[in-house]
């Protein structure tokens, strides 16, 4: 019997992902940056199950059937045709984040599954080729197979398109689960309708290139103001590009925004605070160690709050084979 246990993090786009320019692969149309957390991580355990005749997945204690297991059992698919292998496995995987907080568990969940599966079946990947399958469970999962910062390169097939770690100055980030939270459009149908229907969508992706190689600089050269700066307008133009497709969408709530202004009253009084959101309408204040505890107190007003930093990307827990 084959048997991994990974664990992975959650990662925070700094510089945003919004878009594919190839749906099957999940290349993205432009590259994007962000920091692991060490908070909220994905523990999954994959067993190779000789006797199965089809794949089965259990999150949080409870089966999954439908989506959730039919994106499980393709990924897998990805893993046999590496491995050369047909057998079916049995995953065991346990979320730490709480379900409000929204943070994508797809990234964590993903980079986990990768690493715990290619182990089980016996593959040794590299970080790159690591960072590389845990792309084809979902694009931000490639992000959280590696240490504190990353960026993802776009590429330009599946080969070119991974993430690699880049230096960047210690920094937190204040997690924000707002109130009033409604349903939102999924990331993948949302970056769907904005690149069918936005006109906005070709200068969000040229302008996109220029920003992370910006944000790029800013991190080699150690410029915490100027990382903050980015990642607050780069998060506002995501959601500028996401309102301006038709249907709208809007993830923001109005506690969101009111986050966004709380930050930027505490920037007018010398605290540290850039803000940034997903796909929804919780929010995150990029903040210094030595400012984060004050910004918590000052958005606590609009939400429950966690201050996270930079944490591990994914990594082995255990590991058994047994030839017999
Ligand atoms: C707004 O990685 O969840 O969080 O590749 O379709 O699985 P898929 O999408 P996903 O999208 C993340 C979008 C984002 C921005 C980001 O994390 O860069």
């Amino acid at each position: 019997m084959r048997t991994a246990t990974a664990r992975a993090h959650p990662n925070i786009a700094l510089v945003k992902y919004w878009g594919k320019a190839d749906e099957e692969l999940i290349l993205p149309v432009a590259g994007s940056m962000s920091m692991t957390l060490d908070a909220f991580a994905t523990t999954t355990t994959v067993t190779l199950d000789p006797e199965a005749d089809e794949d089965s997945f259990v999150l949080n204690g409870s089966p999954a059937t439908g989506t959730a297991l039919a994106r499980t059992t393709r990924f897998l698919d990805h893993v046999r045709e590496l491995a050369g292998s047909r057998e079916r496995a049995h995953v065991d995987s346990m979320n730490e984040a709480p379900t409000a907080a929204g943070l994508a568990s797809s990234a964590s969940g993903f980079a986990a599954l990768a690493l715990a599966a290619s182990r089980a079946f016996g593959l040794a990947l590299d970080e790159r080729a690591l960072s590389r399958l845990a792309r084809r469970g979902s694009g931000s999962a490639c992000r959280s197979v590696v240490d504190r910062y990353a960026v993802w390169h776009a590429g330009t097939d599946d080969e070119t398109s991974y993430a690699e770690q880049i230096d960047a100055p210690d920094l937190r980030l204040v997690i924000v689960t707002v109130d009033g939270a409604q349903k939102a459009v999924s990331s993948r149908e949302g970056m769907r309708r904005t690149a069918a229907t936005s006109p906005f969508y070709d200068a969000w992706i040229t302008s996109t290139a220029r920003t992370l190689e910006e944000m790029v600089r800013a991190c080699a050269a150690g410029d915490p103001t100027r990382i903050g700066e980015i990642t607050e307008s780069h998060a506002l133009r995501m959601h500028a590009v996401i309102a301006s497709s038709e249907p709208p969408v809007r993830y923001l709530a109005p506690a969101s925004v009111a986050v966004f202004d709380t930050a930027a009253a505490l920037r007018a009084q010398g605290v540290f605070a850039h803000t940034t959101a997903d796909a929804g309408p919780n929010v995150c204040v990029l903040t210094t160690p030595a400012d984060a505890e004050r910004v918590a107190e000052a958005v606590s007003a609009h939400g429950s709050v966690r201050i996270v930093g930079p944490g591990p990307g994914a990594h082995l827990v255990d590991e058994t084979v047994d030839a017999g």
